[in-house]
């Protein structure tokens, strides 16, 4: 860092890391721009465009002028179908002076984060951990403890681990089922274990990231945390259209939570960015109401694919990795391929340098997950959230890769 922007950032921006896996995604982007056969497994967005409803949605609200400025938390209508969609699918018991409705989920989690972390208070993890968790809790003055999981246990975290890392400084746990990075969820029984663990802590609050909760594999069920009546008043779900609805452009997401909480972040939001761009609020109200097939066909495409690249990921020479269950990621430990050199010349010594020699010599672009809080080097992470034929093709590129290693 030179003296001049020493002197002209603020620490506080200076010590924040940009969110690698959209660095990612723009590179693969510039590539493909310049004529590069790049397969990106990079992005964590759906390959699908939003349900025509969604779009008519948003654009009949222009036309019609609906182009001011609408309240902070959102218009009723939108914060009354966020409830309704709560109580029936998730079995939330909410109303809509609980829905506060926000620039994307990963807002939605900022304010969450901002309203409720004191410098010095304590936010426990489950780790591997999404980019974005320990910056915000940072930038709230927070410390993050981390619950670190094996592949072993399908990076899952026991309730005695959440047990441990109790302190009297705890204000907060952060949970995201399914997860991104490891493409992993809790079932049912476990979520109850854990709430048994975090429900008898008045001062805790649980964070509930469920953003991914429409994309479960293998008939496997997602329980929402506030659904339990022993959480309902201490927990704040997350969730909103980017990744069900394939809308991640439009930065819509929400928050449940207690009255009181969502008053604060209202309070935020109403000097931050005031509310979500007016018109996409009866486009949200369409995708909750009326897109349920839409969402169902996506799924069940994401399904397909989740099983394509669990099947050609296991044969990959030296490479072992959890069956996905959810959201559309695998992460498999490529620790076999370090200390070897790859057929270009490369020397292989970490995920940064597998994925980087990866991308130049094969074009085929994943995460280093050394990026996702305490993954540590062994591992890199694949989005399927492209067509089958794709993953097929930068499936055995990367299997012949791996195969020309010496
Ligand atoms: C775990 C997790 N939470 C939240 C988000 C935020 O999504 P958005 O801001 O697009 O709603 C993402 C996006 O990648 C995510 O992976």
């Amino acid at each position: 860092m030179n003296t001049t922007t020493d002197t002209i950032i603020s620490r506080r921006a200076a010590a924040i890391k940009p969110s690698s896996t959209l660095a990612i995604t723009a590179r693969v982007r510039a590539m493909k721009a310049e004529g590069h056969d790049i397969i990106g497994f990079g992005a964590g967005e759906p390959d699908f465009t939003t349900p025509d409803p969604v779009c008519e949605a948003a654009v009949n609200a222009i036309r019609a002028g609906m182009t001011r400025y609408v309240p902070v938390p959102g218009i009723p209508e939108a914060r009354a179908a966020v409830a309704q969609k709560l109580r029936a699918e998730n079995a939330i018991d909410c109303e809509p002076d609980q829905i506060i409705i926000s620039n994307g989920g990963k807002f939605s989690l900022y304010l969450a984060i901002q309203a409720i972390i004191d410098p010095g208070d304590e936010v426990i993890m489950p780790t591997p951990a999404w980019v974005s968790y320990q910056p915000m809790v940072e930038l709230a003055g927070g410390n993050i403890v981390e619950v670190p999981t094996t592949a072993e246990s399908g990076f899952l975290a026991a309730p005695e681990d959440f047990a441990a890392a109790i302190t009297p400084r705890t204000r907060a746990v952060i949970l995201n089922s399914p997860s991104n990075p490891c493409g992993t969820m809790y079932d049912p029984d476990a979520i109850r274990a854990i709430c048994d663990v975090l429900s008898s802590h008045d001062r805790i609050t649980l964070i509930s990231d469920e953003i991914y909760e429409r994309l479960v594999y293998g008939g496997r069920e997602h329980l929402s945390p506030a659904s339990l009546p022993s959480m309902s008043g201490k927990t704040i779900t997350i969730n909103g259209l980017s990744k069900a609805f394939a809308a991640t452009g439009w930065r819509v997401g929400y928050a449940c939570a207690p009255a009181s909480i969502v008053k604060a972040m209202s309070k935020l939001q109403s000097q931050m960015t005031s509310s979500v761009a007016s018109f996409t609020l009866p486009a949200l109200v369409t995708a909750l109401e009326s897109c349920s097939e839409e969402v169902d066909r996506m799924r069940g495409a994401f399904e397909r694919r989740a099983a394509l690249m669990e099947q050609r990921v296991s044969v990959w020479p030296g490479v072992t990795c959890p069956p996905p269950m959810g959201a559309f990621y695998v992460f498999p430990d490529v620790s076999s391929a370090f200390g070897r050199t790859s057929a270009g010349g490369r020397t292989i010594s970490d995920a940064g340098s597998f994925a980087e020699s990866l991308l130049e010599e094969a074009g085929v672009a994943v995460v280093p997950g050394d990026d996702f809080l305490g993954c540590g080097p062994n591992h890199v992470r694949l989005s399927f959230a492209l067509d089958e034929a794709s993953i097929e093709d930068g499936c055995s590129r990367t299997g012949d890769w791996l195969g020309r290693l010496t």
